[in-house]
């Protein structure tokens, strides 16, 4: 086959007998490079990016803009963005290229033009969330147009995406995750599908936040929606030199401080001990008057303890959730897929238990909830209002889907006008005030 590289064969004696290891190693590096070519016939990703997982140097930087419009070619817009009215469900969304889900969860990439005209720009329909009160609090002085969101670490640094829609439709945008000096991120491989989700072991790569608001300050003034910055660290200082760093830059109107990332070395350390994130609370408040939200891992042995302990410490708001620990395993290996082992699970598997925390928290604190965790259409996002969020991110749906953000936005427009509602404020915490009607019981097997 034409495609197939040249593989270096290992001469060896033919009296060695080969171990059983070695012989399973043998096969896998074979499957390997099948599955490898297979993924790069269906997705035309480059045969080194799919073999190696690494990025092709002789291709250059990836251009994310480029890769997503390649991946949503062919899909018809409107089709695309127009949810079933019956179900709210978007329409079946078609797998995105590999390369652009890389790239997404990843930074490296040039900044777009800003002369282009954006999909929606062309449309010269109203738009249907005009007209209809879609208006919340996502975090205390964080007033945003609608309730919509994009999560940390899968929408790149959001400029990318201005090329494909117009993201000044969206309430906010979160950045990927920014630490005080750059990384490279983890070892491949770092993303592995599941059932109903991925798994992802990104490892916070990121140019470092000097880097970012140089780069970014100029195209984040120019999009028309809000930046919220996504501030990691492994120590208290880490998190205020981030938030030093990105005091001033354009665009920005608040921190989220991931105290929950399980994809670095103690990234969760924060999040899973209440007194230890009330001090990252307290110092990041100390350093910005800007709205501090506080990011909760699932993994944290009592979640609704950690979020007492940030608002009491002055957080203004809480994002449920960050991912949930997860892993595979290559069974022809005999070893987990992902580089680091383990990883992050996220995407519709962990909506459930996003909801039952956003729930649980919201009867725990009265600042505002950011809800996220398996969000892909406006019924989803329904829940997690309806559980007490005032907002939601839309992430790993993004990787499906590019304009799943915005299909979530014209649902809850469309919901908010079919039932006659006077905004979408009117049902944050419906099901809270409906479950006190009955007798609190606790599950039990
Ligand atoms: C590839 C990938 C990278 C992520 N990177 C970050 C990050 O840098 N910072 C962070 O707080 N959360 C990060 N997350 C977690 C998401 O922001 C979100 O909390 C989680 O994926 C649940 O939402 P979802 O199911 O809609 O993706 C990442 C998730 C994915 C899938």
């Amino acid at each position: 086959m034409p495609w197939r590289r040249p593989r270096k064969r290992v001469e060896r004696a033919s009296d060695v007998k080969r171990s059983e290891e070695e012989a399973l190693e043998q096969k896998a590096e074979h499957e390997e490079e099948d599955q490898a070519t297979e993924l790069a016939a269906l997705d035309g990703a480059s045969i080194v990016e799919a073999a190696t997982g690494e990025r092709d140097q002789d291709r250059g930087p990836g251009d994310l803009a480029t890769k997503l419009r390649d991946a949503v070619s062919g899909l018809d817009l409107d089709e695309a963005s127009a949810p079933d009215v019956a179900s709210g469900r978007a329409s079946r969304p078609r797998r995105p290229k590999r390369e652009a889900v890389e790239a997404a969860a990843s930074y490296e990439r040039p900044l777009p033009s800003t002369s282009g005209a954006s999909a929606s720009s062309l449309s010269f329909s109203p738009l249907v969330e005009a007209g209809v009160d879609l208006q919340i609090e996502a975090a205390r002085g964080l007033r945003l147009k609608n309730p919509v969101l994009t999560a940390s670490g899968t929408f790149g640094q959001g400029v990318e995406y201005a090329e494909l829609f117009d993201v000044s439709r969206l309430g906010a945008i979160v950045n990927k995750g920014t630490t005080p000096s750059a990384r490279p991120g983890n070892p491949q491989y770092r993303i592995a599908e599941t059932p109903s989700g991925i798994l992802n072991s990104i490892g916070l790569e990121n140019p470092g936040a000097a880097a970012v608001s140089k780069k970014y300050a100029k195209a984040w003034a120019e999009l028309g929606v809000p930046v919220i910055v996504n501030v990691a660290g492994y120590s208290v200082a880490d998190y205020v030199t981030v938030v030093r760093e990105m005091e001033g830059t354009s665009g920005v109107v608040a921190y989220e401080l991931n105290v929950s990332c399980p994809n670095v070395e103690g990234g969760m350390h924060f999040g899973c001990d209440p007194g230890l994130a009330a001090d990252v609370t307290r110092a990041v408040k100390a350093e910005t008057d800007k709205p501090v939200i506080v990011k909760l891992t699932p993994n944290a042995p009592d979640v609704v303890a950690v979020a007492r302990a940030c608002e009491e410490a002055g957080a203004d708001g809480l994002t449920a959730i960050n991912t949930v620990l997860g892993m595979r395993i290559d069974t022809t290996k005999r070893k987990p897929i992902l580089g680091t082992g383990s990883g992050g699970l996220s995407g519709p598997a962990i909506r459930p238990i996003a909801v039952h925390i956003t729930y649980r928290v919201a009867q725990a604190v009265s600042i505002p909830i950011v809800g996220a965790g398996g969000v892909t259409c406006a019924e989803d996002a329904l829940e997690f209002l309806m559980a007490g969020a005032s907002a939601v991110q839309v992430g790993t749906a993004t990787f499906a889907d590019p304009l799943a953000p915005i299909t979530v936005v014209e649902g809850l427009a469309r919901y908010v006008r079919e039932n006659g509602l006077a905004s979408i404020r009117d049902i944050i915490g419906a099901a809270q005030r409906k479950r006190a009607k009955e007798p609190e019981t606790e599950y039990r097997e």
